[in-house]
């Protein structure tokens, strides 16, 4: 992944308080485009959450891990035998939380014990907010252009480097990180080998 300019991280500042003093931590990630998100996860999936546990890992000084229990609706990438459970750490400032009985579209990462973790930087959206070309593009589009580059510019100029890549403006165009391109538009390969934005199934 390129970045068009060195410092564009999204920086969401957390205030806690430690030992009587305000301390500000701050989640340092990049954020992605929903189908970048979709081509870089190990797992998306559809499902609901059903449970909320901490886990008693025995951590107290970087707090235990929330697990989410999760009924599995719909498997678009991701193990075949299945996912029922989330970990986050919330005492990280890259935790995330999800609500009780909320239906999902989540993204995330599945660590070598064959678990699967999510963090703020993926893409998490409760199921009835996704557009129709988000929901739609799940099953077969977004896959399609997992061979290009997608570049995320919120400053101008924004330069592609090569022919295969998306370049991702919606925080310059739209002012919003999810705005026109991540709600409405598909990245794909053509047939030349480059790639171009085309409007998803609505
Ligand atoms: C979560 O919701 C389920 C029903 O969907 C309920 O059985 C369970 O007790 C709830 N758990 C928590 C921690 O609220």
């Amino acid at each position: 992944m390129t970045w068009t300019a060195n410092s564009c991280f999204v920086t969401l500042a957390i205030l806690f308080l430690w030992r009587g003093e305000e301390v500000a931590e701050a989640c340092r990630c990049f954020p992605a485009h929903p189908q970048e998100a979709f081509c870089r996860s190990d797992v998306v999936m559809r499902g609901k959450v059903v449970g909320v546990q901490e886990v008693d890992a025995g951590n107290d000084i970087f707090g235990n891990p929330t697990k989410y229990d999760i009924k599995q609706i719909k498997m678009f990438k991701g193990p075949s035998n299945g996912i029922d459970a989330l970990y986050t750490n919330p005492y990280s400032s890259c935790g995330v939380t999800l609500n009780n009985g909320t239906e999902y579209l989540i993204t995330g990462k599945l660590n070598d014990d064959g678990m699967m973790h999510i963090a703020l930087c993926d893409f998490i959206k409760p199921w009835d907010d996704l557009s129709e070309t988000q929901k739609k593009s799940l099953t077969q589009r977004y896959e399609r252009g997992c061979g290009c580059k997608f570049t995320f510019c919120f400053t101008t100029p924004c330069m592609v480097s090569s022919p295969a890549e998306c370049m991702w403006t919606d925080s310059l165009i739209d002012n919003e990180m999810y705005g026109g391109q991540a709600k409405r538009l598909v990245c794909m390969k053509r047939s030349d080998g480059s790639c171009a934005w085309y409007r998803g199934p609505h």
